[in-house]
């Protein structure tokens, strides 16, 4: 293994060893946002060269945008999920996965909406703001996976438009998806690790304190320090391509 630099890295890695070593199965639930697809070439959100840098987030990701102008976000996404179909997993994704073939990750709990955990063939996971690929019936139940990007607004068979299936700014998450990750936060959570997400935006941001609040260990992954940090056990910063798989790398090792 090559040798870990990071000296927070190896200090959660300490730590992690003294619980596995008291505990027979460790359960590692990861909380993911787009840092963890940095790495894949994929924009994040905030920061320098993120998303709501370039494109005003209230224009295009909201109830209201898409009433007022439909074809306009639809190009929006169009071309997002044009951008994400070039683009690959990166060594993040693969380690979780990793992670979880190891029997140690339970469940992925993520905030992206591009597939590539799936695509990495991560299992167990909760997309809790939706999936770029899928649509829905602005009028029915209907829904339809989209594999290319759309060149014009999709049509539902029903004659209404279709729309992104992702959650916009003001929309409420699924209940179901809340109320199944509150209880992998409160009962089927050792160690929650939380990779490439600012933190800000809730009720995702509460996650990590609700695990907290039940005895969960919090390891960060982030290039910076976010309000997670306040409560993380480990903050471990850098990019998470390159620090997660050495992490993991060490964990599957610790003996049981
Ligand atoms: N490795 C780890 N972390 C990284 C990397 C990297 N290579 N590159 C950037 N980051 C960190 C940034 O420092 C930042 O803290 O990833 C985080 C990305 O934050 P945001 O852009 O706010 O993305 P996210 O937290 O996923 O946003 C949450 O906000 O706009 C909505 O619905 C959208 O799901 C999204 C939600």
């Amino acid at each position: 293994m090559s040798q870990l630099k990071n000296s927070v890295l190896e200090s959660s890695i300490t730590g992690i060893k003294q619980i596995k070593q008291k505990k027979a199965k460790l359960q590692i639930v990861a909380l993911t946002g787009s840092g963890v697809s940095k790495g894949s070439g994929i924009p994040t959100f905030r920061g320098k060269d993120g998303l709501w840098k370039n494109y005003n987030a209230m224009d295009l990701a909201t109830p209201q945008a898409f009433g007022r102008d439909p074809k306009l976000v639809w190009e929006w996404y169009s071309w997002r999920i044009g951008l994400i179909l070039e683009k690959n997993p990166n060594p993040a994704h693969y380690t979780l996965v990793k992670l979880q073939d190891e029997g140690l990750l339970k469940w992925i709990i993520t905030q992206n909406v591009d597939s590539l955990h799936m695509r990495a063939g991560s299992k167990n996971m909760l997309e809790v703001h939706g999936n770029i690929f899928r649509a829905k019936c602005t009028s029915c139940s209907n829904k339809i996976m989209l594999d290319t990007a759309p060149e014009k607004p999709p049509m539902c068979e029903c004659g209404e438009m279709l729309r992104p299936d992702v959650v916009w700014f003001g929309e409420s998450l699924d209940q179901q998806i809340i109320m199944k990750s509150y209880d992998i936060l409160t009962n089927e959570t050792d160690i929650l690790l939380v990779i490439g997400t600012s933190g800000v935006v809730y009720p995702v941001a509460d996650f990590p304190f609700l695990a907290k609040r039940n005895g969960a260990i919090i390891v960060e992954f982030n290039v910076d320090p976010t309000p997670i940090s306040q409560i993380a056990d480990y903050t471990i910063l850098g990019k998470a391509e390159e620090i997660l798989p050495k992490f993991v790398e060490a964990i599957v090792k610790i003996e049981e």
